[in-house]
């Protein structure tokens, strides 16, 4: 891929010139709006401190959750464009609107390092249309806003996986940069994919095991271990014939987890104990089974520390780690302990030279909850899905059309 930088539009000059930029500022909020991990802001920083240093007049545009269709007061960016003006150093205007009269009035007032962040673009429901033409008329809409010589500089890497507007179709229009993250983050991948060494431990996680087939297919000839914990190993229990109590279950996907289990017997690893209760709480009163005797009302919420140990002992030896996704619900403290343990053991390794990644929203948020160094590991990723979707070798249209 031959991918211009921000260098590259550093070296030309942005002194007095429009820059729409799209970063990643999707983050976590609590039940009271407040932000729990600001992990994607402060990663977003580097290459809006360079802009704005340079004397570019720097137009952001992100995204919050998923808005369904129109505005949505709870998934405004304002705290997010509190918190950002914090790591900045400046204030950091926001918009009222997406491409409205607000965020063209501003954008046309805006002085050079100065910046202007867009409302929720996901506001505005082209963003995410499947209809060309009309992602190509927000496309321009927001071109407007950095004017005739204006550039656009990628660099939400969270979301270089999504065909929409502000991550491909502008990309189209304007002059087209990756920024710092994306470029950090690409490299970071390419070293997983093109130059491995052996070896090479996948840890994998989270709830839905449908997201991570596709990875697991295509990692399973390439790993040695792939270590998979999380709400998504009871569909693989329950493929193996145990019956799971009321743990996460995607019935739907048995077949082909029994498949991926006789197919890569010798790399798919599976937690040997779980930690259950009775229910989806913090204080539920968590109780240690193995896995062959989770009880019928009970469901599984972390693995065990027989788990931990083994998966352990296989990560001690690994000289390549890629994880992605929480062992157990983290955020309840009674259930954290298989997070926290495997995250220690990939740590550990970092320590003695193994380049480990930790890919995605949930296990970078947990690393920072639950007070792991984040320099204990080679790589944190801003994106989960996309990291996922770059391993499983899919082409991501946000890189697509930057390489042009
Ligand atoms: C993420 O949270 O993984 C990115 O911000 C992308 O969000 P999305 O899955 O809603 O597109």
């Amino acid at each position: 891929m031959t991918i211009k930088t921000l260098d590259d539009l550093l070296a030309q000059g942005v002194s007095g010139r429009g820059v729409l930029v799209r970063s990643d500022l999707n983050v976590p909020l609590d039940d009271g709006g407040a932000i729990t991990d600001p992990g994607r802001i402060s990663a977003s920083v580097p290459t809006l401190r360079a802009l704005v240093d340079a004397g570019a007049k720097v137009v952001v545009t992100a995204h919050l959750g998923r808005p369904k269709g129109g505005p949505d007061p709870k998934l405004s960016l304002a705290p997010v464009a509190a918190a950002l003006g914090e790591q900045l150093g400046q204030h950091v205007q926001l918009a009222g609107d997406v491409v409205g009269s607000d965020a063209l009035a501003r954008a046309e007032g805006l002085t050079d390092g100065d910046v202007l962040l867009l409302e929720n673009i996901r506001f505005d429901p082209r963003e995410t249309s499947k209809d060309d033409a009309e992602r190509l008329a927000l496309a321009k809409q927001l071109v407007e806003l950095v004017g005739d010589d204006g550039a656009f500089v990628s660099d939400g890497f969270g979301v270089v996986h999504r065909k929409q507007v502000s991550v491909y179709d502008v990309a189209t229009l304007l002059p087209s940069y990756a920024g710092t993250l994306v470029n950090d983050e690409v490299k970071v991948l390419e070293r997983l994919t093109h130059s491995t060494e052996r070896p090479y431990a996948v840890v994998l996680g989270g709830s839905k095991v449908s997201d991570k087939l596709g990875v697991i297919e295509k990692l399973a000839t390439k790993a040695d271990s792939i270590v998979i914990g999380g709400g998504m190993c009871f569909t693989f229990l329950a493929a193996q014939g145990l019956s799971v109590g009321t743990s996460l279950l995607e019935t739907e996907m048995i077949d082909t987890c029994r498949r991926l289990l006789d197919t890569y017997a010798d790399v798919l690893r599976l937690p040997r104990d779980i930690v259950v209760a009775e229910k989806f709480a913090a204080d539920s009163p968590p109780e240690v089974v193995a896995c062959d005797e989770i009880p019928e009302g009970k469901m599984g919420l972390d693995i065990g520390p027989g788990s931990v140990e083994r998966f352990t002992k296989l990560l001690a030896n690994a000289q390549t780690i890629f994880w992605n996704g929480p062992m157990g619900v983290f955020e309840f403290p009674a259930f954290a302990a298989g997070t926290k343990g495997v995250a220690e053991a990939i740590a550990a390794a970092t320590a003695k030279g193994a380049f480990s990644v930790v890919g995605g929203g949930d296990s970078a948020a947990a690393v920072r909850a639950l007070g792991l160094p984040e320099d204990g590991f080679s790589h944190i990723s801003t994106g989960g899905g996309a990291s996922l979707e770059y391993l499983e070798g899919k082409s991501l249209p946000g890189l697509e059309v930057l390489d042009r």
